[in-house]
């Protein structure tokens, strides 16, 4: 592997083996999605607890300090939205180029297996990760499913993260689901878990987010359970001490009630 790949890579994945991914990319097919109205102000407090930001080129442009950032992912799929006719229908909206000039540390893009748009989708990644080796670009491919989440469990999971790897991802996104390790086992590559739609309880989240990584997750890419969260900063220092620090359900709940309590 050469050396701009290598150091990219590692400002992606920790030391450790390990990463905390903060995405607020979800603009990108559903509007000012709630408390993501204003990224910049969304992330303020919750950035430095994050390893590298997950956002399209506008966002960045618009509302990320160049000065004072994290290494970023750079959504460049896109095209499609929560109101048009098939949100699996995406194309490549931001090239090589601009991911360089931006100095982003990878760049990601949703695929959408057994959907109709299957190959188009496929093809993206299989084209993107042709240019990304050429200049040392680590991609991240995302599992998408679209409006159907029921589709998220281990065997149709497992299936759509080999298949990333297998176009030469260097990082696959997938939901986190029961049997986890089906899915890890399966896969060559790191396999970091996003939450989709916020769920019942906090609780929950440190509990799917710890026993993904007992299963062989090497860290998330968590937005919407953190930053809708009303707690968004007792959140991220939670989840962050279940991936970097080894911590139990427990101990992630009482660093939670307690960065609650000093707030
Ligand atoms: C949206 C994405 C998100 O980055 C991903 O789903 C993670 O965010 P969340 O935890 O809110 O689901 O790819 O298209």
């Amino acid at each position: 592997m050469d050396w701009g790949m290598k150091n990219r890579l590692s400002q992606l994945i920790k030391p450790n083996g390990r990463c905390m991914y903060l995405p607020i990319d979800h603009g990108y097919f559903q509007g000012p999605t709630t408390k993501l109205e204003r990224p910049g102000e969304t992330i303020k407090p919750i950035l430095e607890y994050s390893d590298a930001l997950f956002c399209t080129r506008g966002v960045l442009r618009a509302c990320i300090n160049p000065q004072n950032s994290k290494p970023i992912i750079l959504r460049i799929s896109g095209g499609t939205s929560m109101v048009g006719k098939d949100l699996a229908n995406e194309e490549i909206t931001t090239s090589m180029e601009e991911a360089l000039r931006l100095n982003v540390s990878g760049v990601g893009l949703s695929v959408f297996i057994g959907s109709d748009y299957e190959k188009e989708t496929l093809l993206n990644l299989a084209k993107v990760v042709n240019e990304a080796e050429r200049y040392g670009m680590p991609v991240m491919a995302v599992t998408a499913v679209g409006k159907e989440l029921e589709k998220r469990d281990a065997r149709y999971l497992a299936l759509c993260c080999r298949i990333c790897a297998e176009l030469g991802a260097k990082v696959v996104k997938t939901y986190w689901c029961e049997n986890f390790e089906k899915v890890t086992n399966g896969c060559p590559v790191p396999v970091v878990m996003a939450g989709g739609p916020k769920v019942g309880s906090d609780r929950e989240v440190f509990e799917f987010v710890h026993d993904g990584m007992q299963k062989g997750s090497i860290g998330v890419n968590l937005g919407r359970n953190i930053w809708q969260n009303e707690h968004p900063v007792p959140m991220i220092k939670a989840l962050r001490a279940i991936i970097h620090e080894n911590a139990t359900v427990d101990k992630a709940d009482k660093i939670f009630n307690e960065a609650k309590k000093n707030k």
